[in-house]
């Protein structure tokens, strides 16, 4: 330790760096602690604000710095990679995936960098294991990105190439200023799609919204088929869902596919979590067409349980997909062949260790088990939300969801419960809107969640119904 002019102790990297082997092993503590934890944790905390720390002129040292955070912040994490959390999509983390997540930081390699490391060819292998897990052709190539919402924007960039290119333009170069409206067209595509057509200069408006089958979310494909031919050529992108996030349904994935192919539009295919339906043989039909799919995406951090953050966009056409992405200057060399030239990023973490190590930890048939897992845990709750008194199914258990409303109740009330639930801490489920109600969502991706979980998070619904309604 050396002192300041005023006498106080600092704490130098160097001085750190002779630690590290103390620094890990009270960040390993401190890791292992929280996961011990995950199951009389609060599964959500209502959000703090506390006054923030000022920059430190001296710093502290990284034990200290450790020990600082955990005091002032730790308490007020939520449970979210534990069992009862069943916000948005959210999956949990194997221990093979977070061993390979810790390493990933260590190891600090760019995994876009070309002719210094094994790690773009590791993450073209993970790649190819994703596509073995979703019995996808060889035709599909892959990239890592952050999520299903950069999927999503990563596949209609390219989608959007393709339609310009069909009317004359190469929009990398010269933008959307020449062309008329591109049509995007689907049944309830998710709200990242917007986002991505948004950043895309295309529009959120761009989306045409599609009439759905009578009661479901599932577009109606003799609608599209109608739309299509009202277009005359024009060319058109079509989003399926397979797994809309209110109700887990999938679009007709065969029959879009042969109206894509008829009139000669792109099919995209966001699977942000449903594309996990082909890891089990009871759900894989679900997905029957997929093969025939111009674009595909999917979330890493959600049904793989492999850390926050990771997802995957597949496509069948990557040179459309390296005209929109490719990143030309000296100084990142020449070659035809980087990760970069595929994605919105250029330099990033090695994002595929996490995936690769749980992919390799668990196979086909952990992941097999893991789905239908999570989908018979869905329809235990969904059996027992039906038999209480004090809530609705609003729409049939198909995959790892159950949407419901409290019976009566307004968006006062179900706000009020959802409060109620995340004070009782037992089981967190987030809010939505469906069949005209105020709706709540639960949401099962999380290996580690048992039958018992479900008896205890039903016994806590019940519970803050009963305070809501009383
Ligand atoms: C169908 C679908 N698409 C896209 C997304 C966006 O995923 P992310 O938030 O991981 O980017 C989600 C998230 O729940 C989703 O359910």
């Amino acid at each position: 330790m050396v002192k300041n002019t005023q006498g106080a102790s600092i704490m130098s990297l160097q001085q750190d760096q002779q630690h590290l082997n103390d620094i890990l092993q009270a960040a390993h503590d401190a890791a292992l602690e929280f996961l011990k934890s995950l199951p009389t944790r609060p599964a959500g905390r209502a959000p703090q604000t506390l006054p923030h720390q000022p920059l430190p002129q001296e710093g502290i040292g990284a034990r200290q710095a450790l020990a600082t955070f955990r005091t002032r912040y730790e308490a007020w994490l939520s449970a979210s990679p534990g069992p009862r959390y069943l916000g948005f999509v959210t999956g949990g983390t194997t221990p093979a995936a977070l061993a390979g997540d810790w390493l990933v930081s260590a190891y600090d390699q760019n995994a876009v960098s070309g002719g210094d490391s094994l790690v773009p060819e590791i993450e073209r292998e993970t790649v190819a294991l994703l596509r073995a897990l979703f019995n996808l052709p060889e035709a599909f190539e892959g990239v890592f990105v952050s999520g299903a919402t950069m999927a999503n924007f990563v596949a209609l960039a390219t989608a959007r190439q393709w339609a310009a290119e069909r009317q004359g333009v190469d929009v990398t170069e010269q933008g959307l200023w020449s062309l008329p409206p591109i049509a995007v067209l689907g049944g309830s595509p998710h709200a990242s799609v917007l986002k991505a057509l948004s950043m895309l200069g295309m529009g959120r408006q761009s989306v045409e919204l599609l009439p759905r089958l009578p009661g479901r979310v599932a577009v109606d494909p003799q609608a599209a088929a109608q739309r299509l031919a009202a277009l005359r050529g024009a060319p058109a992108i079509v989003v399926a869902s397979a797994g809309e996030v209110n109700t887990g349904e999938f679009d007709d994935i065969a029959a879009l596919a042969a109206l894509c192919k008829t009139y000669g539009a792109w099919l995209h295919v966001d699977g942000a979590f449903g594309l996990f339906a082909a890891c089990d043989p009871a759900r894989a039909h679900l997905l029957r067409g997929l093969e025939a799919a111009d674009s595909i995406s999917a979330d890493g951090h959600k049904w793989l349980n492999v850390p926050y953050d990771s997802g995957f966009a597949f496509t069948r056409h990557l040179a459309l997909q390296r005209q929109v992405f490719k990143a030309t200057a000296a100084y990142l060399g020449e070659g035809s062949n980087h990760i970069h030239d595929l994605t919105p990023e250029d330099s990033r973490r090695f994002r595929a260790l996490p995936a690769w190590m749980t992919l390799m930890a668990y196979g086909r048939s952990g992941y097999r088990e893991l789905v239908a897992r999570c989908c018979s845990l869905a329809q235990q709750l969904g059996q027992g939300i039906e038999h209480s008194p004090q809530f609705e199914l609003l729409c049939p258990v198909s995959l790892n969801i159950v949407c419901f409303a409290l019976h009566g109740a307004d968006l006062a009330q179900r706000d009020q419960f959802l409060e109620a639930l995340k004070a009782d801490g037992t089981a967190l489920l987030t809010p939505t809107h469906f069949a005209g109600k105020p709706a709540v969502r639960a949401a099962f991706a999380n290996w580690s969640t048992s039958e018992e979980d479900v008896v205890r998070i039903l016994g806590a619904l019940e519970r803050c119904a009963r305070q809501v309604l009383a």
